[in-house]
C-alpha cells in the first residue's frame, strides 16, 4: 500500500499496559558506542542482542560478498542500476497473458474481460518459479495491490446524478485488476519476454473462488454463495508474499477492511471495529451497484456487510471473515483452487516469511500486521517437517498438513532485548485494562475458542500484551542464519506526549516522530516462546542530527520507509523503501538497498549497521518518480533480479527501464516488474 493511500488510522484501542518508556537508557548506550569509536555491533550490546545467532548458525553463515559500487540517489523517470548492469521493462498493467484479451489501451478503454486475462495494476509482492530448475524458464508470480481508477478508466468514472458508481462493467474491471498474475517467462540472449497464452498463465482476481480452509472456515464463513463456509470469492489488497517449502506461492491480504461495509450500527461487532471496517464507504464503493440490474449472484451486493435477512445463508454478513488472510496457490498447476489459510490469524497481513525448514522441526512462519501500532506474528505447524515434502505431487495437500493446524502468537518485545511470543491459546493470561476494569484473566475466559481468537487476531494480540511496532510491514529470515528482520516502516504517531505507555517511545521503537522507520531483528531459542532482538538499521537522511540517523547512514546508503525485504539464498538481504514523509526523498526517489547481514561481524557475533560498516549497505536500484519499490525474485542461478515498480508518476517509456521519459512528455505510467542483469551475464549484485 503506497504510503499516499495508507489508513492511518489508529485502531489499536488497547489501554493494558505496562511497558514502559526506556528510550534514554537505549538512546545513551548506542550514542556511547560511536563516540568511543567501538564497534557498534551485537558484541558491545551483549546484553540484549542475537546471543543464539552463532550457536543457530547453519554451514557458510557469512554468504556472498556485493560487488557493485552504490548509485548514487536519483529524481528523474527512470530506474538507475549500477554499471555493468542493465534494466528492462516486463510484464507491465494491462499487458495480456492470452487472446482473450485485447492489447493494452492507454485511454483507459479496456474491457472488464481484458482486465481478467492480462496483468492486473500496482504489481507487489513477486516470486519466481523455476520450470525444470531452469534459470531461463520459468513462472513468475506477481501481487497486484489496489488500483489507480483514473489511470485504470481512462480519467472516465461512471457515476449517476447522485453521484454512485453506476457502471457494473466499471466495477468488474476494478474487481479483476486486484489479486496475482501467473505468467510464463523465458530469458533468451539476456532478454525475458512473457509468453502468451501459456497453459500456466492465470489470473486470480477479486472475484476468483477460493477454499477457505483451517480453524475459520465453517460457521463463520457462511455466506449466501458457500452455506458451507468453505468457498469465498477472490483476493484482495494483495501486498507482500511469501512461499513455502513445497513449491507453493503465498500471497497476503493488507487492507482488506475497507473493501466493505457494514452500516447497520446495532449489528457492528468488536472485531469488525478492530479490524477497522468502516460504517460509511468502501474503497471503491463496489456495494453501491448492488442493485443494478445485471449484477451476478450478489457479486457487489457482498461487499455490504449488514445483516439483510435472518440467517447468515441467507446474505452477506460474513463476507468479511473470508478476507485477511495469506492465500497459497500452486503456480504449477493452473487448475487448483487457491487456499485462504486461517490458521495464520486474521489481519491486514503484510507478508508471510517462512523459517528455514529443518527435518523433524516444525514449519514456522512469520507475517505482520501494517498499521499504526500493530503486532508481528509468528506461525508454528504442529506437524513436523519431512523433506520428502519439498516436491509433492499435491503440493496444496501439502499446505493442508502444515498450515491449516498450528499455534498463532504474537510478539512482545522486552526491554532487555530478549523477547517473548504469547500464544493464541486459551490458557494463556490476559492483561487487565484499568480503563474499564476488565480483569486480568486467561484468553479462554474471553474468547470461545481458537477461531474465534484467530477471526480477530490483533484484539487477542491487545489483550495478551504484544507490542505495538512502528507499522510493520515486511518480514524476511536470512537462510544462512535463521535470523528474522522486519520492516517498521515508520510512524509519526510514537509520541512522548501519548496517553497510552505503549503508544510512546519504547525499546523497539526508540524514536518519537518516527517518519525514517528500522528494521528489527531477532533470533528464536531453542524454547518456542522466546527469542533474542536487536534494531538492524534506522532510515535517516544522511544530514540529520545522530539522534536521528543511528545508524549513521550516509549519501550512499541513506533511505527511509523500509517497507520490501526479502533474502535470497546467498544471504544477501534486499531493502525496498516506500519514503513519502520523510526528507530523503528531497534526495532521491524510493529504492532497493543491499547488504549481507551475515558477513557484518563484530568479535565473532552480528553486527547491526553503524558508522564502522557503512560500505556494507549499498543502494543497488533507484525507481523513477513517484513509484515504491516493492517485490523481489531471482532465478536459482542469480543472473537475474527482479522487482517490482509500483505507481510510478512518468514511467516506463521505453524497454529499457533506465531511459528517462523525455522533459515534457506525459505517458501513461504502468506499474511493471523490472528484470536486472549484468552485461556479462553474471550473478547479480556479487
Ligand atoms: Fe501494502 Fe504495507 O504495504
Ligand atoms: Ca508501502
Ligand atoms: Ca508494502
Amino acid at each position: 500500500m503506497s504510503k499516499a493511500t495508507f489508513d492511518p488510522t489508529c485502531y489499536n484501542t488497547s489501554t493494558n499496559t505496562d511497558f514502559q518508556t526506556l528510550l534514554e537508557r537505549r538512546l545513551g548506550r548506542r550514542a556511547l558506542i560511536r563516540r568511543i569509536g567501538a564497534i557498534g555491533g551485537l558484541a558491545a550490546m551483549s546484553d540484549f542482542v542475537l546471543t543464539g545467532c552463532v550457536k543457530r548458525t547453519l554451514e557458510d553463515p557469512v554468504g556472498a560478498q556485493l560487488g557493485f559500487e552504490s548509485v548514487a540517489g536519483s529524481r528523474t523517470h527512470a530506474a538507475v542500476v549500477p554499471e555493468g548492469y542493465h534494466a528492462s521493462v516486463l510484464a507491465p498493467w494491462g499487458a495480456p497473458l492470452n487472446d482473450l484479451a485485447a492489447e493494452f489501451k492507454s485511454d483507459g478503454t479496456n474491457t472488464a474481460l481484458d482486465q481478467a486475462n492480462a496483468l492486473g495494476q500496482h504489481h507487489d509482492g513477486l516470486r519466481y518459479f523455476p520450470l525444470n530448475g531452469s534459470s531461463k524458464d520459468g513462472l513468475l508470480c506477481i501481487n497486484h495491490e489496489f488500483l489507480d481508477l483514473y489511470l485504470l478508466h481512462g480519467g472516465s468514472l461512471s457515476v449517476n446524478e447522485l453521484g454512485l458508481r453506476d457502471s457494473s462493467e466499471q466495477a468488474r474491471k476494478e474487481i479483476h485488476a486486484h489479486g496475482v498474475t501467473v505468467v510464463r517467462i523465458t530469458e533468451q540472449d539476456g532478454v525475458w519476454r512473457t509468453v502468451d497464452n501459456d497453459p500456466h498463465n492465470r489470473r486470480i482476481t477479486g472475484a476468483s473462488e477460493i477454499r477457505l480452509s483451517g480453524p475459520v472456515a465453517g460457521a463463520a464463513t457462511v455466506t449466501r454463495f458457500s452455506p458451507d463456509g468453505s468457498i469465498t470469492r477472490g483476493t484482495l489488497a494483495n501486498c507482500g508474499n511469501g512461499y513455502t517449502p513445497w513449491g507453493t506461492y503465498l500471497t497476503c491480504e493488507e487492507h482488506w477492511p475497507s473493501y466493505f461495509i457494514n452500516n447497520s450500527v446495532e449489528t457492528r461487532s468488536q472485531a469488525q471495529n478492530r479490524h477497522g471496517i468502516g460504517s460509511f464507504s468502501t474503497r471503491y464503493s463496489w456495494q453501491e451497484l448492488a442493485t443494478s440490474d445485471d449484477q451476478r449472484d450478489g457479486e457487489f451486493a457482498r461487499f455490504d456487510i449488514s445483516p439483510t435477512a435472518e440467517a447468515p445463508e441467507l446474505d452477506y454478513r460474513n463476507e468479511a471473515a473470508g478476507y485477511g488472510y495469506v492465500v497459497e496457490l500452486d503456480p504449477y498447476n493452473p487448475f487448483a483452487l487457491p487456499v485462504k489459510r486461517t490458521a495464520l490469524g486474521r489481519f491486514r497481513h503484510e507478508s508471510c516469511a517462512p523459517g528455514v525448514a529443518r527435518a523433524g522441526e516444525p514449519i514456522v512462519f512469520y507475517s505482520a500486521h501494517d498499521g499504526n501500532f500493530e503486532y508481528v506474528y509468528k506461525y508454528v505447524s504442529k506437524a513436523l517437517w519431512q523433506s520428502e515434502d519439498a516436491d509433492p505431487v499435491d503440493r496444496l495437500a501439502v499446505g493442508d498438513k502444515y498450515m491449516d493446524d498450528g499455534t498463532l502468537y504474537v510478539a512482545r518485545f522486552n526491554e532487555d532485548g530478549t523477547g517473548t511470543w504469547l500464544a493464541f491459546d486459551p490458557a494463556t493470561p490476559t492483561l487487565a485494562d484499568p480503563t474499564n476494569e476488565r480483569p486480568a484473566s486467561t484468553l479462554g475466559e474471553e474468547f470461545a475458542d481458537v477461531a474465534a481468537m484467530l477471526l480477530c487476531a490483533p484484539l487477542v494480540a491487545d489483550r495478551v500484551g504484544g507490542t505495538p511496532l512502528d507499522r510493520p510491514e515486511w518480514c524476511a529470515v536470512d537462510p544462512r542464519t535463521g535470523a528474522v528482520y522486519l520492516s517498521l516502516t515508520g510512524n509519526s504517531q510514537r509520541s512522548e506526549f501519548a496517553v497510552e505507555p505503549q503508544f510512546r517511545p519504547n525499546a523497539a521503537n526508540p524514536r518519537e516522530y518516527n517518519v525514517n522507520g528500522h528494521i528489527l531483528r531477532w533470533q528464536e531459542t531453542a524454547d518456542v516462546s522466546s527469542f533474542h532482538w536487536d534494531v538492524f538499521v534506522f532510515g535517516a537522511p544522511s544530514d540529520e542530527s545522530l539522534a536521528v540517523n543511528l545508524s549513521a547512514l550516509t549519501d550512499a546508503n541513506q533511505f527511509a520507509g523500509p517497507d520490501g525485504l526479502s533474502f535470497d539464498e546467498r544471504g544477501i538481504l534486499w531493502i525496498q523503501t516506500d519514503s513519502s514523509g520523510s526528507a530523503v526523498t528531497a534526495d532521491t526517489n524510493d529504492q532497493m538497498l543491499a547488504v549481507v547481514p551475515s558477513g557484518l561481524r563484530s568479535k565473532g557475533d552480528s553486527a547491526v549497521i553503524d558508522d564502522s560498516n557503512q560500505a556494507n549497505l549499498r543502494r543497488f536500484f533507484v525507481g523513477p518518480t513517484g513509484c515504491e519499490v516493492t517485490g523481489f525474485a531471482t532465478t536459482p542461478d542469480h543472473t537475474t533480479v527482479f522487482c517490482n515498480v509500483q505507481h510510478p508518476g512518468n514511467w516506463p517509456f521505453a524497454e529499457d527501464a533506465t531511459v528517462e521519459t523525455p522533459a515534457g512528455m506525459s505517458i501513461t505510467p504502468r506499474s511493471a516488474t523490472v528484470a536486472i542483469r549484468k552485461f556479462d551475464g553474471g550473478k547479480v549484485g556479487e
